[in-house]
C-alpha cells in the first residue's frame, strides 16, 4: 500500500479542521495516510485515531528556544511521524542548517523522519540534480542511519506550481535515491514523491514502478477531492 501524506502547511482555523475531520469520518483505512496539520490541531487528528506528524520539530530537544516546538511536546499530542527539512523551511528558516540535529532528535524519540529533499529550477536546469540530492542526503544521514526514515523526493520548482518532471525522470531520480543511499549508508529506504500531485496527474503517477507513495499539499485542502484522489492512489 502507498504512503500518503498530507501536508496542510500553514492551512485551516479550528472550524475548517472539525469539518475536515467530519467529511473524512470513516471513510477510508487509515494506516497508510499520514496528516501534517498545523501544530495546533495535531492533537485533533490523533484523538480520532489518525496518523499524523508534525510540519516541523525545533533542533533543540527542550527547553531555551522561544517560539518553537519540542519533539517531547509534539510527541504528547501524538505525532508518530514529522517532516524534515521541507524546502519552505529551508527557504524561510535557515532548516538547512539543522536537518542532522532534527534526524538525530526523531530517531533518538522513536518518530519517523520524512526527509525532504529536492533541487531548485535552476539546479535542473543545470543538470545538478543529482549533486543536491547527494549533498541533502549526506548531511542528513552521515550520522543517522535507520531504516524507518522515509525520503520525500519534492522537487522545488514542482511544488505548488503544476509543474512536475516527466514519468522516465522520476523513475531514473527515485531509483537513483534508493541506489545512492543503498550503497553509501546499506539501508533500503521508501521514497514517496512530492509537487503539485493532484487528481488530474494522479493515475499517470501511479505508473511509476519505484515509488512508494506521496507527499501532497494543495491537493489535500478540500477533503471531498482529498478522498477521490485517496481513491485512485489505492
Ligand atoms: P503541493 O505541495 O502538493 O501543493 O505542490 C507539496 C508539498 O509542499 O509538500
Amino acid at each position: 500500500m502507498k504512503i500518503i501524506g498530507a501536508n496542510f502547511k500553514m492551512n485551516f482555523k479550528k472550524d475548517d479542521i472539525n469539518n475536515y475531520l467530519e467529511v473524512i469520518k470513516n471513510k477510508f483505512p487509515i494506516d497508510n495516510i499520514i496528516f501534517f496539520p498545523s501544530d495546533l490541531y495535531i492533537e485533533n487528528f490523533a484523538k480520532n485515531n489518525y496518523l499524523v506528524g508534525s510540519q516541523n520539530i525545533s533542533f533543540q530537544e527542550f527547553g531555551a528556544v522561544t517560539g518553537d516546538t519540542s519533539i517531547l511536546q509534539l510527541k504528547e499530542l501524538g505525532i508518530k511521524y514529522t517532516l524534515i527539512g521541507h524546502s519552505e523551511r529551508r527557504k524561510y528558516f535557515n532548516d538547512d542548517n539543522y536537518i542532522a540535529d532534527k534526524m538525530k532528535l526523531a530517531l533518538k524519540n522513536d518518530i519517523i523522519p520524512v526527509l525532504c529533499i529536492g533541487e531548485s529550477l535552476r539546479e535542473y536546469e543545470n543538470n545538478l540534480t543529482k549533486d543536491k540530492l547527494k549533498e541533502q542526503i549526506d548531511i542528513a544521514l552521515k550520522d543517522n542511519r535507520s531504516d524507518k526514515i522515509i525520503i520525500a523526493y519534492e522537487p522545488i520548482w514542482s511544488i505548488g506550481t503544476g509543474k512536475i518532471p516527466t514519468n522516465d525522470i522520476l523513475t531514473e531520480i527515485i531509483s537513483f535515491i534508493k541506489n545512492y543511499i543503498n550503497e553509501n549508508y546499506q539501508i533500503n529506504l521508501k521514497v514517496i514523491y512530492g509537487g503539485s500531485v493532484n487528481l488530474d496527474n494522479i493515475l499517470e503517477l501511479n505508473k511509476i514502478n519505484n515509488l512508494d507513495g506521496y507527499l501532497i499539499g494543495g491537493a489535500t485542502l478540500n477533503p471531498n477531492k482529498f478522498l477521490e484522489l485517496i481513491d485512485k492512489i489505492k
